[in-house]
């Protein structure tokens, strides 16, 4: 039997059409690229969520000599967001970047590693709450998915090892 996969998601010209929420989310995305540490990349990533109590957590890409030791903004957001709202779901994260490659641009959205994508899946399966990202960089497209684990399909997760 034939199956497919398929999901939503809905795509804006830039930041003036999302809501003052989702737009004051990804202002913060955009800023927050300022504090990545990313000497060697040179390709900033910046990430902002709001949790359902109307806190908010920032993380930033964070690399290494080491390369391999480096970790994404997308997970330094999730691992402060345990430690400060302890299982508290969030409602959207926006995530961003500048690209300060010599012949880089930072207009098209970006979307999270398939590290991350699994750590976005593990806290809303842990929150029990799906998780809205907000894609772009410093300007352009925007694009905004409704739940995270959607980029994740046929994922291994708490269910598989039951
Ligand atoms: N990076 C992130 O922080 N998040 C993403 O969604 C994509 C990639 C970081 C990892 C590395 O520091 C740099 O961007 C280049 O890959």
């Amino acid at each position: 039997m034939q199956q497919q996969h398929s999901f939503g998601f809905q795509i804006f010209d830039d930041i003036s059409e999302l809501n003052k929420e989702d737009t004051a989310l990804l202002e913060e995305a955009r800023k927050t690229t300022q504090k990545a540490y990313a000497p060697y990349s040179n390709f900033l990533v910046g990430a902002a969520a709001l949790f359902n109590n109307g806190e908010k957590v920032y993380g930033t890409n964070q690399e290494n000599a080491s390369y391999p030791v480096g970790i994404c903004a997308e997970r330094v957001l999730l691992a402060s967001a345990s430690m400060i709202q302890t299982d508290v779901p969030i409602k959207t994260m926006a995530i961003s970047y500048n690209n300060l490659s010599r012949t880089g641009n930072s207009n098209i959205p970006i979307s999270p590693c398939g590290m991350c994508r699994q750590s976005l899946a593990e806290y809303e399966g842990r929150t029990k709450q799906p998780m809205r990202l907000i894609l772009s960089g410093m300007e352009g497209k925007v694009i905004v998915i409704e739940s995270a684990s959607q980029l994740l399909p046929f994922s291994f997760g708490s269910e598989s090892m039951k």
